[in-house]
């Protein structure tokens, strides 16, 4: 059981970190249209070409633009304090920007949402250093701060490691194994938020996401993490896939499920769970979907949609391959595959308990909105690759500053170079070595 918190004062602030990113844009959005007296001090990187501020601001406005909404930049500006901050070197005690914004609070509660979402184990140094190393050095420049009434950390649904059957929220044990770094660093960052919230006293939340997907609504996204780098390296690959090439087979578990949530959904909860204030402190919370989708719907359900053939293979002990393309995208996959290995269900009792699972009452990620989702990023993806090619959207306008079409979307440079190098790049290198396929697929 987790330290419960300090009453909660009328208006509370917020110290934020992540909003420079996908789910910390959504949460600082809604959160400012639904306190629109409260104040947000966000920690952010500068960019190349970018200021913090800057950066800060573009993503409250994509993530408006996510929700079919535009973003008032007069509205909410003068709420909105940045400060150039990188997790692993931060310096707050000394910053005359933070002490004049700690001055002049009544109050205020930590989002700690930054960090490296890399699962790649060659990215170790740089996912521990961000998430662990970096947790530990926000909480400790904010060890004898006045005024911060709770610490909420983002982690995420996936500290249960390769634990299956029901994964409840208290349980924090360590599980035997993880199935990378970046779910790895969030276990050992929770530990340290816990252990910070009961030496100082403070209230803790903990919310666990599971893989979160667009908009429900207009089922738009920034994001390019999760599910959507999956369907982005299914769909760069299916061009490239000679006719006739047998169906990709991928190991999984029958029983396995695939748990997504749309961005919406997640924000919903948080905030309706952080707005119980003390209430809700000492409690871990998963933010996960009730019915998830199981592995065959997706499997077989969504990659017609790129034009690929998938099987699910269910033998447990993979037979051998003797399909290119099957080697390689297995290959290209593998930091994703062992989650269709997982059977297992996430509770929510904590969720349920103070009434915030309200976004959950119908079926509504069903196989056919899951289409929806994934037809609506292959249109971007499609859009994008027009604009590569012929720098115009499909609606005939010219992007303006390179990373946006005139919607708001946005065109990263590794999608506009690896789209690029795919146009250019002839089908029959496919044939041959795994090494020619790799670099085409
Ligand atoms: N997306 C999901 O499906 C999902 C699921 C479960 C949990 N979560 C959790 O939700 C949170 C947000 O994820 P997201 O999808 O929004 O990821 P994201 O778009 O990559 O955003 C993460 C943000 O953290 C910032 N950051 C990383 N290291 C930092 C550092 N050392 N100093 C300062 N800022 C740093 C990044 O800043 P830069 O832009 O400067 O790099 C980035 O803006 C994460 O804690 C993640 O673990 C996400």
């Amino acid at each position: 059981m987790l330290v419960t918190g300090k009453e909660t004062r009328e208006r509370v602030d917020l110290l934020c970190t992540g909003t420079v990113g996908f789910l910390g844009s959504h949460v600082l959005l809604e959160w400012l249209h639904s306190h629109p007296d409260g104040r947000v001090l966000c920690l952010a990187r500068g960019a190349p070409g970018a200021a913090p501020r800057e950066r800060v601001l573009a993503a409250l406005a994509t993530a408006a633009a996510d929700c079919g909404t535009v973003f008032d930049v007069g509205a909410f500006a003068r709420r909105v304090t940045v400060l150039p901050a990188d997790l692993r070197v931060l310096r707050l005690r000394d910053d005359p920007g933070w002490q004049a914004w700690v001055r002049a609070t009544d109050g205020f509660e930590l989002l700690h949402g930054a960090a490296n979402l890399s699962f790649r184990e060659e990215d170790r140094g740089e996912v521990w250093s961000s998430n662990v190393d970096g947790t530990r050095q926000l909480l400790a420049e904010l060890a004898d701060t006045s005024g911060l009434h709770a610490v909420n950390y983002i982690s995420t649904a996936y500290v249960s490691g390769t634990r299956e059957g029901l994964i409840t929220e208290e349980d924090t044990r360590c599980p035997e194994a993880f199935t990378n770094v970046y779910e790895e660093s969030k276990w050992y960052a929770e530990g340290l938020v816990r252990e910070h919230a009961a030496s100082h006293a403070v209230g803790v939340r903990i919310f666990r996401p599971s893989i979160i997907i667009g908009h429900s609504r207009t089922l738009r996204t920034s994001s390019r993490t999760g599910l959507y780098k999956v369907v982005e390296l299914l769909w760069r690959a299916a061009g490239h896939i000679p006719e006739g090439t047998p169906s990709v087979r991928l190991p999984a578990k029958r029983q396995a499920s695939i748990n997504l949530i749309p961005v919406d959904v997640v924000v919903d909860e948080m905030l309706a769970i952080l707005d119980q204030g003390a209430a809700t402190t000492g409690r871990v919370y998963h933010l996960t979907n009730e019915r998830p989708l199981s592995l065959a719907d997706l499997v077989y359900g969504v990659p017609p949609l790129i034009g690929l053939a998938l099987e699910a293979e269910f033998s447990g002990a993979p037979r051998p391959r003797d399909n290119l393309v099957e080697t390689v995208l297995l290959r290209k996959m593998r930091h994703y595959l062992p989650y269709l290995c997982y059977e297992r269900t996430y509770d929510r009792t904590n969720v349920r308990a103070c009434g915030a699972d309200h976004g959950h009452a119908g079926d509504w990620l069903d196989l056919v909105r899951m289409r929806e989702f994934v037809q609506a990023f292959l249109d971007e993806l499609e859009a994008e690759a027009r604009v590569v090619s012929g720098a115009r959207s499909p609606d005939g306008t010219r992007v303006s500053d390179g990373t946006r079409v005139s919607d708001g979307t946005r065109v990263s440079d590794g999608t506009r170079a690896a789209t690029a190098a795919l146009a250019t790049a002839p089908s029959g290198a496919l044939v041959g070595s795994s090494t020619g396929a790799e670099s085409v697929l």
